[in-house]
């Protein structure tokens, strides 16, 4: 039997490329040799846009898009919904009795995110509860790998917390631990350098950008105040074209020998934001062209043929988890 992979985003925005090399490429690497599901996040979501669901609406197609264009195979990957499969609310209904509020509290993800939100007291139930949904979304599938972002490393790990309680007191339990994949460049800093690469910072480039849109980007990166003629020395530390080009360029020993010679003095930043610019529309052209052939009939289809495949999983899972909890009446 193939190994399973379950993986997925919230619907908050369209996919720039810090998620490109900080999970996606890896979940298209993946999809070859596992069965793949990946959920879109939307309960997730309305923890933060609970009263803009149109923003939720609108996205859930977006995020379909960019997996496709990125090529994310429906034939190898199911798309699904996680509001449409239900077994997994009732699943985070169950696991909610093994985990202590100090605990999701605690959860580093969370804290952050309560921290940027400067929520306290006031901090809704459903938000602090999404590690657990999270939790429900990784074990109904008994997925083995979950292919993620650093920033969703403490939430994998909450995910097993709550496998290894659960299987300790129900001895039939069917729940599975997971291993995390963590990509190795999931920390693309934002075009403006001082950040994470993110939507909310409005420092990236998104997957669907037009090419006039990446260039203006790229040149406008911050590379290095001091370096005001070419012949300055310039420095490659902290500057974000470089940046960019160490996670991006492949061509390891050329770029050693720009980083050298930008230190040195005599190589101008116009000519490194061009073979940027080149670089990344290496990888952007592709993906623009596949976006034009998808038709928003076989998203629509894609998501309807996930959500069954979903279901079938999750609600036999459940099932076996009521059998261990003898809920079996
Ligand atoms: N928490 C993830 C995010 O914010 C989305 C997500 C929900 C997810 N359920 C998941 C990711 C299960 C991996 C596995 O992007």
């Amino acid at each position: 039997m193939k190994k399973i992979v379950l993986t997925g985003d919230r619907p908050t925005g369209n996919l720039h490329l810090g998620h490109y090399v900080g999970s996606l490429k890896k979940r298209v690497e993946m999809q070859k040799d596992y069965m793949t599901y990946i959920i879109i996040a939307d309960f997730q979501a309305l923890t933060d846009y609970f009263d803009q669901p149109s923003i939720i609406f609108e996205n859930v197609y977006a995020l379909v898009y960019d997996y496709l264009s990125c090529g994310i195979d429906p034939n190898l990957s199911k798309i699904f919904i996680q509001s449409h499969v239900g077994a997994l609310l009732e699943l985070s209904m169950y696991f909610m009795n093994i985990v202590s509020l100090a605990r999701v509290q605690r959860n580093p993800t969370v804290k952050a995110e309560l921290a940027s939100k400067k929520m306290k007291n006031d901090v809704h139930c459903g938000f602090v509860f999404y590690p657990v949904s999270q939790a429900a979304d990784i074990t109904a599938f008994k997925a083995d790998f979950v292919p993620v972002g650093v920033d969703q490393a403490p939430m994998i790990e909450q995910t097993n917390e709550i496998v290894r309680n659960f299987n300790r007191i129900y001895v039939n339990s069917p729940l599975k631990e997971c291993k995390m994949i963590l990509s190795d460049t999931s920390k693309l800093l934002g075009i403006d350098g001082k950040a994470k690469a993110s939507k909310s910072l409005d420092n990236c480039i998104f997957l669907n950008d037009a090419s006039s849109v990446v260039r203006q980007k790229v040149f406008n990166m911050y590379t290095d105040p001091d370096h005001i003629k070419i012949s300055d020395p310039g420095r490659v530390e902290g500057n974000i074209v470089f940046h960019y080009l160490d996670v991006f360029y492949e061509n390891k020993e050329h770029l050693l020998q720009l980083k050298t010679d930008y230190a040195k003095g005599g190589l101008g930043d116009i000519f490194l934001k061009e073979l940027l610019f080149k670089v990344l529309e290496e990888i952007l052209f592709p993906i623009r062209e596949k976006r034009r052939e998808i038709q928003i009939e076989d998203v629509k289809n894609i998501i309807c043929e996930g959500n069954k495949a979903a279901k079938t999983v999750a609600d036999q899972t459940l099932h076996e988890v009521k059998e261990a909890m003898r809920l079996n009446y």
